[in-house]
């Protein structure tokens, strides 16, 4: 559907003059005059809940924002993805992740192609896998069994996977250590390498591509230090590989009978549901995988069904939407306050900026409006310590997603009421602020003279009216986690059909990639210097001085 320009749609302008209004609210004002804000705005779907009450919104703002959802097309290209039409247009490909959560017997053919079957008969092999090196039937070439599991991969195939298995820590294996090799920087394998023996290591090269720089001279390295002890016919026991690129496996030397295969409809910041995830099922065991993925398919059905009023990643979605487009807010802040979910931002990076941090739209047109906000964040409490003072009383606004869990997956006495009064105490004062006369309340109370609370008042005002979300579960676990990450997924689909721009690409990041092979082969001695502006000239000159010293 070939959509008109955003800013040109009755919806987008009935939203516009709404917000001319809007923009004056105040939060506290709407909390006083609808003591129902909190249960009309609010949403519960695959055991997660939603309060979205402490925004800049009312019940008014929220219709609006759905009309234009709706007039967008969100329902028809939620159900083209769900059928495996090819809504990667750029790459002329599906974008079928949510079939890698789908039962057994679910998903209907795609194209003729029995997507479930292929799936699962990738899943039986996991389990297989799996439990062999879990129960210590798969042994390393000296017959001892793994103790350490490297994955080697970046982007959608190191963040997903590192994430879910810091966040499911107490669901995991006692003996199985995990670690994640990514950067090409060497540091990083160095650090790997030192804490792991030969004898007892696995290693998964994880590439969707298996062309990836990064990732293919990390396993090269890997590969020379095994075989510094091991000999060659030693690798099977000890290299795995997870790609779509079958071939390219097998040049590197792994057997393809080592290899877990995904699909080229699997985007790579979606792909911790298929073979990728391969280490959270080694670390967590398969039933809890199992577990992670159900908890995804239930998000899909309730964002499938429900309708978008109620729809939890739509509203999600949408009051992102006004919040960048209306309010301004360049970035969104992400705060889960579960030390588990410590890399969950970074996470959230990839999946929302890679997918919509684009300036054209489908069309090939500029986009007429703002796009996707830069995401990061912290875990709290941590990040109160950090930079909040910024987000509580600095110029720019900064939404928030508060993530917590009601009951902790530990029992040290005392910390998790004072982790939730924190989580709960920030939502509220980034609410509410506080004015000049509560300042001038408080200092007088302490006993302040009036010259002091003059000069005081100013800096300790907190203008409040600052926007959050709360997203809320009983605990987190495989289940709670994986619709937690269903979530964001369909909710930076939405925004990615509101703005009309290919959410499923990512030509961005190439032309790095094809300028750090030429200087790459210019500090190697491989190519002639010279060729770039004086900055990156004098830079390879610096780097090529130090080599010889
Ligand atoms: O460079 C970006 C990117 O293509 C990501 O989209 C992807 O997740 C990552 O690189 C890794 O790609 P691969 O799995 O093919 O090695």
């Amino acid at each position: 559907m070939r959509l008109p320009a955003l800013t040109s749609t009755a919806a987008y302008q009935a939203l516009e003059n709404h917000a001319h209004d809007a923009r004056e609210w105040e939060m506290r004002q709407l909390f006083a005059k609808d003591p129902q804000r909190f249960p009309r705005m609010t949403v519960e779907a695959a055991d997660l809940f939603l309060d979205y009450s402490k925004n800049r919104i009312s019940a008014e703002t929220v219709e609006l924002l759905v009309h234009l959802a709706r007039t967008r097309g969100v329902a028809e290209q939620r159900d083209a993805m769900f059928a495996g039409e090819k809504i990667n247009i750029t790459e002329r490909r599906a974008v079928l992740h949510t079939a890698l959560r789908m039962p057994r017997g679910k998903q209907p053919k795609v194209d003729g192609q029995d997507v479930n079957a292929d799936v699962h008969a990738v899943l039986d092999r996991i389990k297989v896998f799996t439990d062999k090196v879990r129960n210590n039937g798969w042994l390393g070439y000296t017959g001892k069994p793994i103790t350490d599991v490297v994955n080697i991969g970046i982007g959608g195939s190191d963040l997903g996977p590192k994430m879910a298995v810091l966040a499911l820590r107490s669901y995991s294996h006692p003996r199985l250590k995990m670690h994640f090799v990514s950067n090409v920087d060497g540091h990083d394998m160095d650090a790997a390498l030192s804490q792991v023996n030969p004898e007892t290591t696995l290693f998964i090269v994880a590439s969707k591509t298996f062309t990836t720089a990064e990732t293919m001279m990390n396993a090269q390295s890997a590969r020379s230090w095994f075989l510094k002890t091991a000999k060659e016919a030693d690798l099977p026991r000890h290299f795995v590989a997870v790609s779509t690129n079958t071939e390219a496996v097998r040049a590197f030397g792994i057997d393809p009978e080592n290899m877990f295969p995904f699909w080229d409809w699997v985007g790579g910041r979606y792909s911790v549901w298929s073979a990728i995830g391969l280490p959270v099922a080694l670390a967590v065991g398969f039933g809890y995988f199992q577990a992670f993925l159900q908890g995804a398919h239930e998000m899909d059905e309730h964002f499938r069904s429900a309708p978008l009023e109620q729809n939890m990643p739509v509203l999600l979605a949408m009051i992102g939407f006004w919040n960048r487009q209306f309010l301004n807010c360049t970035s969104l802040s992400i705060a889960p306050y579960h030390q588990d979910l410590n890399r969950f931002p970074a996470y959230l990076q990839q999946l929302d900026m890679e997918s919509n941090g684009k300036r054209v739209t489908k069309n090939g047109q500029p986009v007429d409006t703002p796009t996707c906000p830069v995401v990061w964040g912290e875990c709290g409490t941590n990040a109160q310590h950090a930079y909040f003072q910024l987000l509580h009383q600095g110029t720019d606004v900064t939404p928030i997603d508060f993530i917590a869990a009601l009951r902790a997956s530990h029992d040290l006495p005392g910390h998790h009421d004072a982790l939730l009064a924190n989580c709960f105490a920030q939502a509220e004062a980034f609410m509410k602020g506080k004015t000049d006369a509560e300042v001038r309340a408080e200092l007088k109370g302490a006993g302040m003279s009036a010259s002091d609370i003059e000069e005081m008042v100013p800096h300790k005002l907190f203008p409040g009216n600052r926007p959050s979300n709360m997203i809320l579960m009983d605990q987190l676990t495989p289940a709670t986690l994986g619709a937690l990450i269903a979530l964001y997924e369909h909710k930076t689909f939405v925004q990615g059909v509101v703005w009309n721009i290919a959410s499923f690409d990512q030509w961005g990041v190439e032309l790095g990639k094809v300028l750090a092979k030429k200087i790459q082969a210019e500090l190697t001695g491989e190519a002639d210097t010279e060729v770039h502006d004086s900055s990156t000239n004098g830079l390879i000159a610096k780097a090529k001085a130090a080599q010889i010293l």
